[in-house]
């Protein structure tokens, strides 16, 4: 290379020594042997110290050009751009940009694959989901067809079987709308004043065939007690409160107990939902609010689950600024907790 340091170093070098000379001349007394030796000890140190400055400012910085891309390439994004204001070192501020700007996109490309991820799981979940009760409705009719029909006895077994099915996917058709409106901020919350104390006893009163059933027993408890006045969208929170209910139900213990009881606070009531079922191994509990997650998904599934309900229970309350949290410990039960602002 025609500018390589070294021979940058030496010019520079000898322009010193030169000058230094030059002057040196015009002084009185100053023999030529006196000349040589001073040409030749600035020549030498110049050339040292000026090639001694280029090596550090190009080697040591490039050095860290080079460190930082491969932290880059390792995906170690410890870094934080408050640092990059204080350097004065030009080298090294468009070292830490070109970090920061990489570093920034490579967590834009990350979320995006995980979005992406995410909407072929969806896809495919949706899928089975619908596939299922399809399948069997249009074997059951196919069936019919084919003959069995003219069988009374088997014509309506298999009719009900049929209507069952379809009533299946239309509860999971009505779901997934309802997620994907709650999801994009298409359906408007109508405020109003809820009773919640009378709305569970409204949605006990639906479940009581279900609890009947798994012998569970239903109790309410308001703390002072009385009516519990929130500010809610009644709907919605019905949809909640059933979906919280029905699921201490299904995955309690047979016999079991289910118990719901609101707490006078301040500004808010809080809510709890508690069974005293198995309870949700550790591992699952930060997924259950997850579209489609199941825990036992065998277990679940012959309750007739889909793995919505809780999602919808999340959506719901955080539009009604409020997150849902989940506590349960094996074998003693599970409680969903969530608070809501008191009415005026
Ligand atoms: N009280 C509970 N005790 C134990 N497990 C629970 C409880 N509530 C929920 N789960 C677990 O969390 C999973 C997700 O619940 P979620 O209500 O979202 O779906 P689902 O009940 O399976 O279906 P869906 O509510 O749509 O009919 C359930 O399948 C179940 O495994
Ligand atoms: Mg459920």
């Amino acid at each position: 290379m025609f500018f390589s340091p070294r021979l940058i170093a030496f010019l520079l070098a000898g322009l010193i020594s030169g000058l230094t000379v030059a002057f040196l001349a015009f002084v009185e007394g100053v023999t030529r042997s006196m000349l040589f030796v001073v040409a030749v000890s600035s020549l030498i140190t110049s050339f040292f110290l000026i090639l001694f400055a280029i090596e550090i400012l190009v080697f040591r910085e490039v050095n860290k050009l080079y460190k930082t891309i491969h932290k880059l390439r390792m995906r170690d994004f410890s870094f934080s751009r408050s640092t990059i204001v204080k350097s004065n070192n030009p080298f090294r501020k468009l070292n830490d940009e070109i970090f920061v700007y990489v570093a920034r996109k490579q967590k834009e490309i990350e979320e995006l694959r995980r979005l992406e991820q995410f909407r072929r799981e969806f896809l495919a979940d949706v899928s089975h989901e619908l596939k299922t009760p399809v399948f069997a409705a249009q074997g059951f009719i196919h069936t019919l067809i084919d003959g069995a029909i003219d069988d009374e006895k088997v014509r309506d077994k298999f009719l009900s079987k049929a209507a069952k099915s379809l009533d299946g996917l239309d509860a999971l058709v009505k779901d997934l709308v309802a997620l994907s409106q709650l999801e994009t901020g298409e359906i408007k919350m109508n405020f109003g004043t809820v009773d919640l104390y009378q709305m569970t006893l409204e949605v006990f009163e639906q479940l009581e065939n279900t609890a009947n059933t798994r012998r569970t027993s239903l109790k309410i408890k308001a703390n002072p007690p009385g009516s519990v006045l929130v500010k809610a969208d009644p709907q919605r929170i019905a949809q909640v409160m059933t979906n919280l209910i029905e699921n201490a139900i299904k995955y309690g213990s047979e016999g079991g107990k289910v118990q719901v009881s609101f707490e006078e606070e301040k500004k808010q009531y809080a809510v709890q939902v508690r069974d005293n079922g198995p309870g949700i191994p550790p591992e699952h509990l930060n997924r259950i609010f997850e579209r489609f997650y199941r825990v036992d998904k065998s277990r679940s599934k012959e309750r007739g689950g889909t793995g919505l309900g809780l999602a919808i229970v999340k959506h719901i309350l955080n539009a009604h600024k409020s997150k849902i949290t989940v506590m349960s410990k094996l074998d003693k039960g599970t409680s969903f907790s969530f608070k809501l602002d008191k009415a005026d």
